[in-house]
């Protein structure tokens, strides 16, 4: 297959825009005595929107979407988001208009279906993560992150431990991580990772004290690894008078086989938006639901949902809630599509998920060249869902992980996660997810050996990448300093 993607020199839909042109006329209202017109006060003379044909305005998507890159489009092995296909099945669910078509403060009764799906979701992520409540609020992981430190601070407040403010996080974490504990006033500690690539247990037992709110990890690790030695790191930590924080954005890894609240942590997150049939990244909407052990039930966000008697209810007075985190009751659509998920794929088909996507992830590491693409840490460990090589090999001959991930664009692949985790130099960061066929896991084991061998034998081939994609090689710092944060729109003010 010889990839190259559509490059539409597309203008923008108010550059076409010529008056009088129409794309469709709503429907006159039936019966001479129907009178749909609004008040007075709230027509305008003019609405500053383009005018246009359907068809112009259908050409205008369709061509942007050909210059776009997707799952549906090819491999998106991007580390750490999970970029897995989505059953079409689960968007079908989601797109029900009568779900679609109800307003988020609607009066609980009126909305009891939705409800009980939201229910039925809440309850099954609970069960799925070995906690007692889930709360679905939260729209992103990093916000559930945020729910999750704050109602740890509030726990030792409520229990006359405000000096508790340290919350320890591996160096190997994700930045929303400490951004999240800083957010929620908490000082960061971070303990550094040992020559497996693992927690260092030691530098641990020295860091947890008196002043220990708790600890927040990501099992299996971001470098793929599982981290061994949790349960004991949970025992320490308790021991020590802190709570235990799960990040749960690598829970593909994990699914149906291992629960986190059995690894003894008390707070967790999970990432809708890759575990769980919705793409993660695209600024569209995410769901980053947070479950907790039952004796921090009353610290979750409101409006909490509750089943009473048969009827589902928002509570609003939870005794310690850590109070409100975002407009609505969360973002609806991407919930139902979980359950959606979780429904048709049973427990087993959970495990089959996490099966696939570890053996796919070892099979790729296996594949790439040694020579090429170092192994950091653990080097004959298995990886979980995902791994991290290094191109240093590469880069000594003045090539870099973002010149692999430059030349794979122009495979048709969509480039690893580069330069993370932080504590690898070169780092791209692999993760084919249970979805792909092996011959596109093949596919991209020859493409990477071979561009590596390019670096070595070629280097120059690589510069000015990518060269058959929409949007050619960018200009770095142009591109990322100059920013054009402002559209700017003449805007007519009235009686103009
Ligand atoms: C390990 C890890 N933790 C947390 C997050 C934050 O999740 P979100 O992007 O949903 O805020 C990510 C995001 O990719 C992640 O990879």
């Amino acid at each position: 297959m010889v990839f190259r993607q559509a490059a539409w020199d597309e203008a923008l839909l108010r550059d076409l825009s010529r008056p009088g042109r129409v794309g469709y006329v709503p429907p006159l209202p039936i019966g001479e005595e129907t009178d749909l017109s609004l008040p007075g006060g709230l027509l305008r003379d003019s609405v500053e929107l383009p005018s246009l044909t359907e068809l112009q305005v259908v050409r205008h998507f369709v061509r942007l979407s050909q210059m776009n890159y997707s799952v549906d489009t090819g491999m998106y092995p991007l580390g750490s988001c999970t970029m897995k296909f989505n059953p079409k099945l689960d968007d079908r669910v989601a797109s029900n208009p009568r779900l679609e078509g109800a307003h988020p403060y609607q009066h609980a009764d009126g909305v009891q279906g939705i409800l009980s799906a939201l229910w039925e979701v809440s309850e099954a992520l609970a069960r799925v993560a070995g906690m007692d409540r889930v709360s679905l609020l939260p729209a992103a992981g990093a916000q559930g992150e945020f729910a999750g430190v704050l109602m740890m601070k509030k726990y030792h407040e409520v229990h006359g431990a405000a000096s508790r403010t340290e919350i320890i996080i591996p160096d190997s974490a994700h930045g929303t991580n400490p951004a999240s504990a800083a957010m929620a006033g908490l000082d960061v500690i971070t303990v550094p990772s040992d020559s497996r690539g693992m927690v260092d247990l030691d530098r641990l037992k020295g860091l947890v004290g008196p002043r220990t709110a708790g600890m927040m990890m990501t099992v299996p690790n971001t470098l793929g690894l599982f981290e061994r030695d949790v349960l004991k790191i949970s025992e320490l930590v308790h021991k020590g008078g802190g709570l235990m924080y799960y990040d749960g954005a690598n829970m593909n890894a994990i699914l149906g086989r291992v629960r986190p609240g059995d690894l003894g942590f008390d707070v967790v997150h999970m990432n809708i938006h890759k575990t769980f049939s919705t793409p993660h990244g695209g600024g569209g909407p995410g769901a980053g639901p947070v479950g907790v052990k039952s004796f921090l039930a009353d610290y979750l966000p409101v409006p909490l949902l509750e089943k009473k008697g048969g009827r589902l209810a928002w509570r609003r007075d939870l005794p310690h809630t850590i109070g409100h985190l975002k407009g609505g009751y969360g973002n609806t659509g991407v919930l139902v599509r979980a359950l959606a998920y979780l429904l048709t794929l049973g427990p087993g088909g959970l495990a089959d998920v996490s099966g696939q996507a570890v053996l796919a992830s070892n099979y790729l590491l296996k594949k790439l060249s040694r020579e090429h693409y170092a192994v950091p840490f653990a080097q004959g460990t298995p990886r979980k869902h995902e791994f991290v090589v290094s191109a240093k090999p590469i880069a000594r001959r003045g090539g870099s992980a973002l010149k692999v991930s430059k030349a794979l664009l122009d495979e048709g692949v969509h480039s690893p996660t580069v330069y993370f985790p932080l504590i690898v130099e070169e780092a791209l960061m692999v993760e084919p997810t249970e979805s792909e066929p092996l011959e596109n896991l093949d596919r991209f084991a020859e493409s990477m050996n071979a561009i590596a061998r390019t670096a070595m034998e070629e280097p120059a081939k690589l510069e000015n990448l990518p060269k058959k994609s929409s949007i050619g090689n960018l200009d770095e710092a142009r591109a990322s300093h100059p920013l054009t944060l402002k559209l700017t729109w003449k805007r007519k003010g009235p009686g103009q």
